[in-house]
C-alpha cells in the first residue's frame, strides 16, 4: 500500500494558523509516503506570502513532495514581471522545476504547470507539456500506479456545467490513456469532488477503453472556502494484482475538535476498462 497526501489552494496570506498546525500534526499521524501541492501556494504572489509557503514547506513530514503552481502564485498586479518573468517567486521560494517528477518504487508522478500568464483563472496544457509528463511517466515501473497533477481541473462531475476544465484537456487524456495514467489530482475550485474520466470522455473515440480516477481537493487551510469546510485527501494505493484498489479519504477540517478527521471514503477497482467507482460512504464519528 501506498499513501499520498494531497493537499491544495494553501493560499498563504488567507491561512488560518490554527488549521496550517492542524494540517501539519495530521500529516505527521498521516505518515504518507509523498505529499502533492496541487497549487496556489499564495493569495495574491506576494514575496512575504511565499516565504511563509516556503516555511510552511519545510515544516512537512520529510517525504518526497511535488508541487506545481496555480493562479494565485502568478503576480496578480505587475503585469511587466508577470510577462517578463513568469512565475519569477514561484520558482525563487518554492521551486525552479515546472516539470516536477516523482519516481517511487510504486508510483510515478509527474506535475504539470496549467498556469498562463494572461489567464489570470483558467488552465490550459499544450502538447508539449503532454509530452514532457508522458516521457517521465515512461521510465516508471510497469507496475507503478501513474499520477499527473495539475492546479486546474482536468475533469469535473458531468453534471457541472459551471466550471471550465483545462483547456485542450481532451487531447491530453487521450494522450494520457495511452500512458495508462490512474489517476489525476487537481485543486482551484475549493471543493472535493472524486469522479472517473469515463464519465465524460468514455464515449471518445480516442479513450474507448480508458477510465481514470479524477480526485480534486479543497482548500486546505485558507479562509477562501466555497460552501465547503477545509479539507483535503489522503489517498492509498493497493498494489494487490489481484484487486488493484484507490481509495481517496476526504479529510476535513472539524469546526468543534479543532482537528482534520476523514469524512468521507471513495474506493474505485481496475478493471479491463480502466477504474471505476465501488464504494462512496460517508466516515463515521465518534462523539
Ligand atoms: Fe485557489
Ligand atoms: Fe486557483
Amino acid at each position: 500500500m501506498t499513501t499520498l497526501a494531497h493537499i491544495s489552494d494553501v493560499h498563504f496570506g488567507r491561512e488560518d494558523p490554527d488549521l496550517v498546525d492542524g494540517l501539519l500534526h495530521a500529516l505527521t499521524l498521516a505518515r504518507p509516503d509523498a505529499i502533492v501541492i496541487s497549487g496556489d501556494l499564495t493569495q495574491r504572489a506576494r514575496k512575504s506570502q511565499f516565504r511563509c509557503a516556503r516555511a510552511f514547506l519545510r515544516a512537512l513530514p520529510p517525504v518526497p513532495h511535488l508541487i506545481v503552481p496555480g493562479n494565485h502564485d502568478v503576480s496578480a498586479t505587475n503585469l511587466i514581471d508577470r510577462l517578463a518573468r513568469p512565475l519569477k517567486r514561484y520558482r525563487r521560494f518554492i521551486s525552479d522545476d515546472l516539470t516536477p517528477f516523482l519516481d517511487l518504487p510504486t508510483v510515478a508522478i509527474a506535475g504539470i504547470n496549467t498556469v498562463r500568464l494572461l489567464s489570470t483563472k483558467d488552465g490550459r496544457i499544450n502538447r508539449n507539456q503532454v509530452a514532457i509528463a508522458r516521457e517521465q511517466l515512461g521510465r516508471a515501473a510497469p507496475e507503478a500506479f501513474r499520477v499527473i497533477v495539475t492546479h486546474h481541473p482536468m475533469d469535473l462531475p458531468i453534471e457541472d456545467l459551471k466550471h471550465p476544465l483545462v483547456v485542450r484537456s481532451a487531447p491530453a487524456i487521450a494522450a494520457f490513456s495511452a500512458s495508462r495514467v490512474d489517476l489525476f489530482l487537481s485543486g482551484h475550485l475549493h471543493t472535493g469532488q472524486t469522479v472517473v474520466t469515463s464519465s465524460r470522455y468514455g464515449q471518445a473515440a480516442s479513450t474507448p477503453h480508458f477510465s481514470a480516477v479524477v480526485a480534486h481537493a479543497g482548500t486546505a487551510v485558507s479562509t477562501r472556502t466555497r460552501g465547503e469546510p477545509n479539507a483535503w485527501n489522503l489517498i492509498h494505493l493497493n498494489h494487490n494484482p489481484e484487486s488493484p484498489e484507490i481509495s481517496v479519504d476526504q479529510i476535513t477540517w472539524d469546526l468543534k475538535k479543532k482537528k482534520f478527521l476523514p469524512t468521507h471514503t471513495t474506493s474505485f477497482t481496475r478493471g479491463p476498462n480502466g477504474w471505476s467507482l465501488t464504494r462512496s460512504e460517508s466516515v463515521r464519528q465518534d462523539t
